[in-house]
C-alpha cells in the first residue's frame, strides 16, 4: 500500500480510536481470549501503523459510556476525519451509542479482539453495528490494526471537501 499524502489541506487526516469499558485491563484480562498485549502496547502499534497509513490516530479509553457519548459526540468538531470503536460490553447494550455514531456522522468501524458471534448469545447483539461502516472482530490485537488500515481505504475513496484533509495515496 502506498503511502497516502494530503489532498486538500496541509493538516493530517486524524482517526480517534475509541476503547471501552475494561479494556485498560489487555494483556491480564482473560489471556485466553484477549492476548496477552496490553492496551498501550496496541495503543503505540496504531500510532506507528498510522504514521506507516499517513494518518494520525489518537487512541483513549474510558470505562464509562457517557464519556464514550461525549467523545463521540466531540469527534466531527476535533477534526476526527473517521473512528475505530471498540466499546466492549457497551457493544451489546448501548443505544446511547448508536445515537451519538448516528448523530455524528464520521465513518466508524467497529472493533473486537474475539469474535462474539463465536462466543455467548448475548453477545451477538450489537447495538452499535447499524451506524458503522463495518466490522473487523476476531483477530485479537491485529484487529486494531485492521480496522485502521480499511478506514484509511474508505477515507481515500470518499470524496473530499474542499480544505479537507484526506489520505489520497492509498490504492483502493
Ligand atoms: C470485546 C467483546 C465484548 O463482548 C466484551 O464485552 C469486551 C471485549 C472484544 O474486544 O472482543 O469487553 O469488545
Amino acid at each position: 500500500m502506498n503511502r497516502p499524502t494530503d489532498a486538500g489541506s496541509d493538516a493530517p487526516v486524524r482517526v480517534l480510536c475509541i476503547s471501552g469499558p475494561n479494556l485498560q485491563l489487555l494483556g491480564s484480562r482473560e489471556p485466553d481470549i484477549y492476548g496477552r498485549e496490553s492496551l498501550s502496547e496496541i495503543h503505540s502499534r496504531l500510532a506507528a501503523r498510522g504514521r506507516v497509513l499517513g494518518v494520525d490516530v489518537e487512541a483513549r479509553q474510558t470505562n464509562h459510556e457517557g464519556t464514550i457519548v461525549d467523545w463521540i459526540g466531540e469527534a466531527p468538531k476535533e477534526g476526527f476525519a473517521g473512528m475505530l470503536l471498540n466499546p466492549g460490553a457497551y457493544t451489546h447494550t448501548s443505544i446511547a451509542t448508536l445515537d451519538a455514531l448516528r448523530s455524528g456522522g464520521l465513518p466508524c468501524i467497529e472493533v473486537h479482539l474475539s469474535n462474539p458471534d463465536a462466543r455467548e448469545r448475548f453477545r451477538r447483539r450489537s447495538y452499535v453495528a447499524r451506524a458503522c461502516v463495518g466490522r473487523v472482530a476476531g483477530f485479537g490485537a491485529d484487529s486494531y490494526d485492521l480496522a485502521l488500515e480499511g478506514l484509511v481505504r474508505l477515507l481515500a475513496r470518499r470524496p473530499a471537501s474542499i480544505g479537507e484533509a484526506r489520505p489520497t495515496g492509498v490504492d483502493t
